[in-house]
């Protein structure tokens, strides 16, 4: 078979910068894993640090740039064990900005190796809050670098409203490249950034998408009790100030196995190797209950590199959820999705 490819000039092809990469994913048909349902993933993963929080990281700092609230000797603070530290590393490396991030002891080893190689400066807790979690200890910390450092500037991504602002555009492209507006979009929720953004979006353009929020068992965001999670990217143990549920559907709630047989269905039709929040994106997809003419986008989050000693590892799987759950998901990927109709 002799493969036409069209050559664009170089001039056409050369952009400048590494920030200029950010956004403007690309957005697939997933027919093969959907043949019944006109399903789309918008690709964050393309994003160069590998997430969608390349793009919030660098909306808030490229902002905040421009509005005179930092410069070239702020220190830009963030409480962050996962993506959004990677995108704030890659885009203060960029523009010579000092990163100090503020980390726990659940951090993914290569993450922080991750981090420390595009020059952030990490500060571990080491002691737990009376709930067992971090958070409250790496948030007083952050408040102890505001307070011993004039120049020190907070991103503050659960409530920093340039957080959503970042998604007008993603909601723009997928508008875009669609031709028309979908009538579902799905987004993981953690911050509620991107959640948000798109239900902004979509109110501000008087349009009719339905923005679904997949969330995670045992989060907090939407009300019940915090309970113990593994997989990141999808739910929180805290609550968004960002979130208005009155623009959005009804949440999804997953099991984190669920999320595991999406990223393993994902990849073995798709070919697409993403993390934790994906799958279970795609395992809530799955579930929703679309007319044939209806058309619904899934956020293929993040890169699973990442994950390839957890989720892709079954070893991990059956010594974390045990083995009739690492059955049970293998059967799943195997046999095909018989998960029960949403709605
Ligand atoms: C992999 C992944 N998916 C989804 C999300 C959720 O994004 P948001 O913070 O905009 O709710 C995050 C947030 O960090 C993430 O890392």
């Amino acid at each position: 078979m002799i493969l036409n490819i069209e050559k664009q000039s170089p001039e056409n092809q050369v952009i400048d910068g590494v920030s200029a990469l950010i956004g403007n994913t690309g957005l697939i048909r997933l027919s093969k894993l959907f043949p019944d349902k006109q399903v789309y993933g918008k690709l964050e993963l393309m994003n160069p640090a590998g997430s969608i929080k390349d793009r919030t990281a660098k909306f808030i700092i490229e902002k905040s740039l421009e509005l005179g609230l930092i410069g070239e000797s702020s220190l830009i603070v963030e409480s962050t064990s996962g993506n959004m530290g990677v995108g704030l590393a890659q885009i203060c490396l960029y523009y010579g900005l000092n990163l100090r991030l503020v980390v726990d002891p659940f951090i993914n080893q290569q993450t922080l190796e991750l981090l420390e190689t595009y020059g952030a400066n990490i500060e571990m807790v080491e002691e737990a809050d009376a709930s067992g979690s971090y958070l409250g200890t790496r948030i007083k910390r952050v408040e102890k670098i505001l307070a011993e450092n004039p120049n020190a500037f907070w991103t503050q991504q659960y409530e920093n409203p340039l957080n959503p602002l970042t998604h007008h555009q993603t909601a723009e492209e997928i508008v875009s490249q669609l031709g028309e507006s979908p009538d579902y979009i799905l987004a993981a929720t953690s911050t509620c950034g991107t959640l948000m953004g798109f239900a902004e979006y979509n109110d501000q353009i008087g349009g009719k998408m339905k923005i679904v929020p997949v969330d995670a068992y045992g989060s907090i965001i939407f009300g019940g009790k915090a309970e113990k999670r593994v997989i990141p990217g999808f739910g929180a143990s805290k609550t968004s100030t960002l979130l208005r549920p009155e623009l959005l559907e009804s949440p999804m709630w997953m099991k984190e196995w669920e999320s595991i047989v999406g990223c393993k269905k994902l990849l073995q039709h798709e070919a697409i190797l993403a993390g934790g929040s994906t799958g279970a994106l795609v395992s809530a997809v799955e579930k929703l209950k679309m007319n044939p003419d209806e058309k619904a986008v899934i956020i293929i989050c993040d890169r699973g590199e990442r994950y390839l000693e957890t989720i892709y590892s079954d070893e991990w799987i059956e010594e974390t959820f045990g083995i009739e759950i690492l059955e049970k998901i293998n059967r799943k990927v195997n046999e095909g999705l018989e998960l029960e109709q949403f709605n």
